[in-house]
């Protein structure tokens, strides 16, 4: 006999050291609070430059990586987990366009930014990367064991 068992989705969130610097923890928490998502892992982080590279990997022959990781490990930032069916879509949209002065009013970097190279957050941006980031950014046992059936309100 097989079981498939369905993975519920996840992706992972990080408030970018502007974001931090600027004060805006709270306020980009609670977007993702409101919209109803589960919060499952939740930290303040000094990045290391290894974990940074290793984060953007994909994006290592652009010539703006070098400036991109000094720019994450540049002072802490907010590590988090978020779990529900289609999080990894809805919280980029949540987040809005990579360069904020082409995102959306309403969407966080539209809202709260205006340089691509400072845009407050991240957002993972398939479910696979989701699994691959939070493996990278969070340990064994720092994630909240509780599920969406606890929490009926929501998703
Ligand atoms: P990317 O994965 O393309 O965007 P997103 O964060 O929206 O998924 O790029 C990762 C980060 O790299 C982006 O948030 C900011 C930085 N970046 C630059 O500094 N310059 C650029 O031209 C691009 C495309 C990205």
């Amino acid at each position: 006999i097989f079981f498939f068992v369905q993975e519920v989705e996840q992706t992972y969130i990080m408030i970018k050291p502007d974001g931090v610097q600027r004060g805006l923890v709270g306020e980009i928490i609670s977007r993702f609070e409101k919209k109803g998502f589960l919060l499952k892992g939740l930290k303040l982080f000094q990045c290391p430059k290894d974990l940074a590279q290793e984060h953007y990997k994909d994006l290592k022959e652009r010539p703006f990586f070098p400036n991109l990781i000094d720019y994450i490990t540049s002072g802490p930032v907010v590590c988090m987990a978020w779990e529900g069916d289609g999080v990894v879509a809805s919280a980029r949209k949540l987040i809005g366009a990579t360069n904020p002065l082409q995102a959306e009013p309403g969407t966080i970097r539209g809202d709260l930014a205006v340089q691509t190279g400072r845009n407050v957050v991240h957002g993972s941006d398939s479910p696979d990367n989701g699994k691959r980031e939070i493996g990278l950014w969070f340990k064994e046992g720092e994630l909240a064991q509780w599920e969406s059936v606890q929490t009926p309100w929501l998703i």
